[in-house]
């Protein structure tokens, strides 16, 4: 079984100045590695769940573990040093290079010269900046996108346990928007990070994560699979948030994992093979070029691990249909 990286025990958050609760007795576990996105209007809470994580903000009421040990044990600083906390406005130091921007933490941890180097052209290589291109260079000389690459960067340099992250694209234009979330997917895989990504984009948050926690007026309205939050949305407000996507867009976030049948004796060895995070989208087209009755599904190690038949998905697109 996963271990559980985070857990929210009946928090509530109530700032000094307002009447009502920002957030409102939110329980939740996180599962280490996993990938949860959390969706939800302006004001609905997203910042002040992630905020409460690395003890921006204190909780009014509730606990929240971090692998099983209550927040408030540690000291303030060896807290937010296991935490990577990436946000909108970026915010690189102006007058630093990116090296001396990736290196802040490691350099207040006093990690040897050598080794800091070695990290920042590992960081830099990992989100696609090429170290000698880059390192010298100052967040002025950078794109929108190159600078969220660094902020990126700056945030796993200590190999932080967890990544918070509040609407790190949001500033960011579509096309790139596109590109850094294939990269932090790739990222992910690679490293096997746990990853709160806040966002207030439906295809985002849907795109993105294993799990999706959907917020309304500080509280969870749902927490679920994208396939479930789209064929199976908890109440009203979550079908209403995600019946604006189309058709193609749903079967685009759906994985073949998700949806796959056991492998059963009559599949054959030699059948096409498709990887366990394909999209639905993507699998139609190969039923539609190959003509094929089934796919096998495998794993990033290629093992088989189940199989999807065309039968299957047109039961899919009847349900999105509907
Ligand atoms: N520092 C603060 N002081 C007072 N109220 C706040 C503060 N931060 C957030 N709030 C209030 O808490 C609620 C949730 O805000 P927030 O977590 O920022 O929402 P979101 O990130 O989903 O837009 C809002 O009503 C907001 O006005
Ligand atoms: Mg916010």
């Amino acid at each position: 079984m996963k271990k559980v990286a985070i857990e929210f025990i009946k928090v509530s958050k109530k700032f000094c100045d307002s009447e009502q609760y920002a957030i409102s007795e939110v329980s939740a576990s996180i599962e280490e590695g996993s990938f949860i996105t959390i969706l939800g209007t302006s004001g609905s809470g997203k910042t002040t769940f992630l905020k409460m994580i690395n003890r921006i903000y204190e909780l009014s009421s509730g606990e929240i573990l971090f692998f099983g040990e209550n927040i408030k044990k540690f000291p303030l600083e060896k807290h937010r040093q296991k935490i990577g906390y990436v946000i909108q406005q970026i915010g690189l130091f102006p007058h630093m290079n990116v090296e001396e921007n990736i290196a802040t933490v490691p350099n207040i941890l006093k990690w040897k010269k050598k080794d800091i180097a070695e990290r920042v052209d590992f960081l830099l290589d990992l989100v696609c900046l090429p170290s000698k291109d880059f390192k010298k260079r100052y967040p002025r000389q950078l794109s929108g996108g190159q600078q969220q690459r660094v902020g990126l960067a700056r945030a796993m340099a200590a190999d932080p346990e967890i990544m918070l992250m509040d609407e790190p694209f949001g500033a960011i234009d579509a096309i790139t928007r596109l590109n850094l979330q294939e990269e932090l997917i790739r990222i992910q895989k690679k490293l096997n990070k746990t990853i709160l990504f806040v966002t207030h984009d439906v295809n985002e948050a849907l795109r993105l994560g294993d799990k999706v926690i959907i917020m309304d007026q500080g509280e969870i309205q749902q927490y679920d699979t994208p396939y479930n939050i789209l064929f199976h949305p908890a109440n009203e407000f979550v079908a209403r948030l995600v019946s604006s996507e189309d058709i193609l867009q749903k079967l685009k976030v759906i994985k073949a994992k998700t949806v796959m049948l056991p492998l059963d004796p009559q599949t054959k060895e030699g059948a096409l093979r498709v990887n366990e995070n394909e999209d639905l989208q993507h699998l139609l087209t190969y039923f539609l070029q190959e003509n094929v009755d089934y796919l096998i599904v495998e794993s990033d190690n290629h093992k088989a691990i189940g199989k999807i038949t065309l039968e299957q998905l047109k039961i899919k697109q009847v349900e999105i249909g509907r």
